[in-house]
C-alpha cells in the first residue's frame, strides 16, 4: 500500500451526491472496529446504511471528503441535531432500513465484535444514539479514512472542519461514540482533546468535545 505523502493533491471538500458510494465502500473497508468489515455480516450494505448513509441523506451539508482529484479516500459525516436526527431516522429511515435488512442473514463464519442481531437493532432503533448528555454536545460524527490516508492529518483536519462549521452554526459541543476495541481511535480522540462523557463505559466510550477552543 502506497502512503500519500500529504502534498500531492490531497484536500478536504464538502460531499457531493455522487460520493455516496465511496462513502459506503470506505465505510465498509473501515467498519470493523477501524479495520475491514468486508464479508464481516451477511451483507456488505448494513455497516454503511448504519453508520454513514443516513448521516448524509439527513445532512449531506456537515459531510466532507477528502479527495485526490480521482477518488474519494475518507470522510466525515456528522449531524447538528442528533436529537432531531433521530426523529428523521425513525420517520424515513428506519422503514427503508426495515426493508432492506429485516432479519439477520446466515453467519459469515467471522465473529465481528458488534454481532449483525445488534448492528440491525441499532439500525431499527434511532433512539440507541441518544445519549444523556444530548442537551450540553447536541451534534455527532462518524470519521473514517482508508489505510493509506491514515497518519497523514486529515482526521485532525476533518474533525477541525467540522467544528468550526457546527461554531459557525451556533452549536456548542458534539459528542462521539467508539467501539471500545478501536483502540487506534481512542488514541485519536484523546489526541485531539475529546474528553469521556459521564455516561461512558468501557463497554461503550463516549467522547465529547467543544466545537470552539
Ligand atoms: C481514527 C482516524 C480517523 C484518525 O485519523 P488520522 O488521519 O489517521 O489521524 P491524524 O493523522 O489526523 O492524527 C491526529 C493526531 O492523533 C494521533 N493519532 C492518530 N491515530 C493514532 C493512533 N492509532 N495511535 C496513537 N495516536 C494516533 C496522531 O499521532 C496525531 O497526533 P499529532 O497531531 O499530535 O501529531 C483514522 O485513522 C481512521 O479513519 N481509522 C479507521 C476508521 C476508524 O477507526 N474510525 C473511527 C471510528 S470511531
Amino acid at each position: 500500500m502506497v502512503k500519500h505523502d500529504g502534498t500531492d493533491g490531497l484536500t478536504i471538500r464538502p460531499y457531493r451526491p455522487e460520493d455516496r458510494d465511496e462513502v459506503a465502500d470506505i465505510c465498509l473497508r473501515t467498519g470493523a472496529a477501524g479495520a475491514d468489515a468486508t464479508g464481516m455480516y451477511s451483507d456488505d450494505t448494513l455497516v454503511p446504511d448504519v453508520t454513514a448513509l443516513p448521516y448524509v441523506e439527513f445532512a449531506p451539508d456537515l459531510a466532507f471528503v477528502v479527495d485526490d482529484g480521482k477518488r474519494v479516500l475518507g470522510y466525515l459525516v456528522g449531524v447538528a441535531d442528533n436529537d432531531a436526527f433521530i426523529e428523521w431516522s425513525k420517520r424515513v429511515w428506519a422503514p427503508v432500513f426495515a426493508e432492506r435488512h429485516p432479519e439477520p442473514g446466515p453467519p459469515t463464519g467471522r465473529a465481528p465484535a458488534i454481532p449483525e442481531e445488534l448492528l440491525i437493532w441499532v439500525g431499527l432503533n434511532p433512539e440507541a444514539t441518544r445519549i444523556p448528555e444530548a442537551d450540553d454536545y447536541p451534534a455527532q460524527l462518524h470519521i473514517n479514512l482508508l489505510p493509506e490516508l491514515q497518519g497523514l492529518g486529515f482526521g485532525r483536519k476533518l474533525v477541525d472542519t467540522f467544528r468550526a462549521e457546527l461554531a459557525k452554526r451556533g452549536v456548542p459541543a458534539l459528542y462521539l461514540a467508539v467501539d471500545a476495541t478501536n483502540k487506534g481511535a481512542l488514541a485519536f480522540y484523546a489526541r485531539l482533546g475529546f474528553h469521556e462523557l459521564p455516561s461512558s463505559s468501557p463497554e461503550h466510550p463516549l467522547f465529547g468535545i467543544a466545537t470552539a477552543p
